[in-house]
């Protein structure tokens, strides 16, 4: 039902909002309920992208061409559905609806949250936010850190800050010629975003050194002396280490006691990359993989991983919290009143970014609401669930694994004796599941082989759907 557009007062309407809203509303519980694991609706209903496109034109002018709710009700029916049992693809998490309704409720608000007189609410939940996670990563209360706008961004902060404390000279103010060039060492397995940082930062990609990996995909003692050599021998200066955990590719975590020993014996900066796998910190069974965090300079975890919440939201954790102010050490006097330390509040000084979503208040709602025991426990079953999917795999004489996994990520591939081109069988196999829609995983390569590679992050995914998967995979070869 197309109206006529309202005017600029209508459309402000508390009336017509509630109306809308549970519109809305009720269309979302309909979607929840049927991605519940009885009702088998698809979890993507694919379309060439060219027909999306087509789809979509044309569909606003200077009138009103649609209604709102029947609009969202189509979108809905053509989006991937990561409610669904069977989505076990990207790292993108199933978002908790509480969550969701938390960030509506901030985006009704929008407080933008650079500084505190912006959105004070919103900036003290990032801050107990901040300092509870230093916490579980072992920190005192010197430890401090902010929110950003996802992973990538909280590497490329962290790294920053580490350059600006490792240079003699203020790199901010001064630009980036250093004498020596400096060296970024990163595990073989770190994240794009890594090279990306040091390109963005002026250093170039070939900064970034890649420390070997053992065949489980963890940075060697050999891999770590050798990346420093390298890097000497190319007549740089190692600033920094980023160890993983977890890998994105196989949910390999790094041994962070020795990642640890090894920065301090060099005097580098220890980054970890926990944008996937902190959320184990929650798990009294499976924080042992991140032993050794508490020596680490500074962190990043994404909430949007593996915490439920829908994207974006990271933090990037300093040990030592003064080191969080050195990132952007900019100016701005319309926005500051001075340029103080004490200003913990206005975190623009600290973030890439001015204006900010209210991303602390999702989280924040969701850990009052459900207790922190309520993401552990989802943790621990993520991972357990991994660890059977695993077995599963093992157990199946046409199936190989590619390493055992550690986190909720498993890679595996299908076995067909005779067949010609393996990695194009696994190619072909991920075409065609995308196109049927029963299931979404999706593909990488490690060690010159083609995977197919599921992350478990959905609460909902049983193992009963895992063992479908290999059945479905078995059809499609
Ligand atoms: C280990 C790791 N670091 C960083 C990122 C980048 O995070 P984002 O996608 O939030 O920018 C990812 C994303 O997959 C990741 O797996």
């Amino acid at each position: 039902m197309i109206k006529t557009a309202p005017s600029l007062e209508q459309a402000f309407d508390a009336g017509d909002f509630r109306l809308t809203a549970h519109r809305i509303v009720d269309l979302l519980a309909g979607h929840l309920a049927a991605s519940d694991p009885g009702a088998r609706r698809k979890v993507l209903p694919f379309e060439d992208p060219e027909a999306m496109l087509a789809s979509w034109a044309d569909r606003f002018g200077p009138g009103p061409r649609a209604d709102a709710a029947e609009m969202i009700a189509e979108v809905l029916s053509r989006s991937h559905d990561l409610l669904h049992p069977r989505f076990v693809g990207h790292q993108c998490t199933t978002a908790l609806p509480l969550a969701a309704l938390a960030g509506f409720a901030g985006q009704f608000l929008n407080n933008g949250s650079a500084i505190y007189e912006m959105g004070p609410v919103n900036v003290a939940m990032e801050r107990h936010l901040a300092r509870w996670m230093s916490g579980l990563a072992g920190w005192g209360p010197e430890a401090d850190g902010v929110f950003t706008s996802g992973g990538s961004i909280g590497n490329l902060t962290a790294l920053l800050a580490a350059r600006q404390v490792a240079s003699e000279r203020d790199v901010w103010r001064d630009g980036v010629a250093c004498e020596p060039p400096l060296a970024v060492l990163a595990s073989e397995a770190c994240h794009y975003s890594v090279k990306r940082a040091a390109a963005i930062m002026g250093l170039g990609e070939a900064a970034v050194v890649p420390v070997a990996v053992d065949p489980g995909f963890h940075m060697t003692r050999e891999g770590l002396d050798g990346a420093l050599g390298a890097a000497r021998a190319a007549g740089r200066r190692p600033f920094v280490l980023v160890a993983n955990s977890c890998s994105t590719a196989t949910g390999s975590y790094d041994d962070l006691e020795s990642a640890a020993e090894f920065a301090a014996e060099h005097g580098l900066w220890l980054h970890v990359d926990g944008a996937h796998g902190a959320g184990a910190l929650l798990s009294p069974k499976y924080r042992y993989l991140l032993r050794g965090l508490e020596k680490a300079d500074s962190f990043i975890w994404d909430a949007h991983k593996n915490l439920l919440m829908p994207a974006l939201i990271t933090a990037v954790l300093f040990r030592d919290g003064n080191h969080s102010y050195e990132a952007f050490s900019q100016k701005a006097s319309y926005l500051f009143e001075r340029d103080s330390r004490e200003e913990w509040f206005n975190f623009a000084h600290r973030t890439l970014e001015c204006t900010k979503t209210m991303m602390g208040l999702r989280l924040f709602v969701s850990l009052a609401a459900y207790g922190t025991d309520f993401f552990g426990e989802y943790v621990t079953r993520a991972w357990d669930l991994a660890r059977d999917f695993a077995a599963l795999i093992r157990a199946a004489d046409d199936f190989e694994l590619a390493v055992a996994p550690e986190a909720n990520i498993v890679c595996f591939r299908h076995l067909r004796p005779g067949t010609a081109d393996p990695d194009a069988l696994q190619r072909r196999i991920r075409r065609t599941l995308l196109e049927r829609g029963e299931f979404y995983i999706v593909q990488t390569e490690l060690g010159g082989k083609l995977w197919l590679r599921c992350t478990l992050i959905n609460p909902r995914t049983a193992l009963a759907d895992l063992e479908a998967l290999l059945r479905e995979i078995r059809a499609v070869a």
